[in-house]
């Protein structure tokens, strides 16, 4: 219980049947291949594996490219679904350790909650009685500090469109939230961007997408130019947390202009 645990949270993979597919103009596959070589090279190593939603873009037949990418880490996977993630795909293709999708896992001191918070047939997200039932029994089991995981967006990203298509009824997530001292950070994808705040001592953050992202502030949609990215997570027995996102800049890209300058 006194050590700290280390996770590498991916989020958004977006993976196709095809394995050129590409999202936005990015081929999702080898975007991932190239952000779990850049983070595999990180040390000291993840404990684990956090996955918060969109591993697929709508084509079940991706999840057999992320089920072989990521058992070659030997790590525990947990995932949740997004809007374009099949539940039950997902459940079947990804229903055997290392991989486990929904639930909760511990940790060393701590308590890690996947929540699911998808709609079928919607880009927006809403959290079901019972999953709210379900984090508060989670919660009220167990006194190790708590990291709660999501793929939709609980407050505002101040960006029109994408908070148009966050979970519609975060105020009852707060609520559940609100009555658990030892929850300490809310951590979700989807919004394809970087945002790191604070809620009454609870952060709260987003991570970049493993492909393509979305331009932050937008009022409308658009595409950011930014990198592939992944977030490091320090979970510290004393219960405060240490995270970076990493972006990878498409190191083959520059060495081929490099070579073409040359
Ligand atoms: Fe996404």
């Amino acid at each position: 219980m006194s050590r700290d645990i280390r996770l590498l949270q991916i989020s958004d993979p977006h993976l196709f049947a095809s394995p050129s597919g590409a999202l936005r103009g990015v081929e999702s596959l080898a975007s991932l291949q190239r952000v779990l070589a850049h983070a595999g090279g990180r040390k000291p190593p993840p404990d684990a594996v956090l996955c918060t939603g969109d591993i697929v873009n709508d084509e079940p037949a991706g999840y057999a490219h992320f089920a072989r990418e990521l058992e070659k880490l030997a790590k525990p996977v947990y995932c949740i679904p997004g809007n374009h993630d099949d539940p039950a795909s997902m459940r079947s293709a990804l229903g055997q350790p290392p991989f486990q999708v929904g639930g909760h896992a511990d940790l060393g001191a701590w308590r890690i909650v996947l929540l699911d918070s998808c709609v079928p047939g919607k880009a927006g997200g809403h959290l079901r009685d019972a999953e709210l039932a379900a984090l508060d029994a989670a919660l009220s089991a167990s006194e190790r500090f708590a990291l709660v995981c999501v793929h939709h967006h609980p407050v505002s990203m101040a960006s029109r469109w994408l908070d148009a298509v966050g979970i519609d009824n975060a105020e009852a997530l707060f609520e559940v939230l609100d009555a658990h001292p030892q929850v300490r950070a809310v951590s979700w994808g989807h919004v394809h961007q970087l945002f790191d705040a604070r809620r009454r001592g609870v952060r709260l953050l987003a991570t970049p997408a493993t492909c393509a992202q979305f331009l932050p502030l937008s009022e409308r949609f658009a595409v950011d130019g930014r990198p592939p990215a992944y977030r490091r997570l320090t979970l510290r027995a004393d219960g405060t947390i240490e995270t970076e996102v990493v972006w990878v800049e498409a190191a083959a890209e520059v060495r081929d202009s490099a070579h073409l300058l040359g």
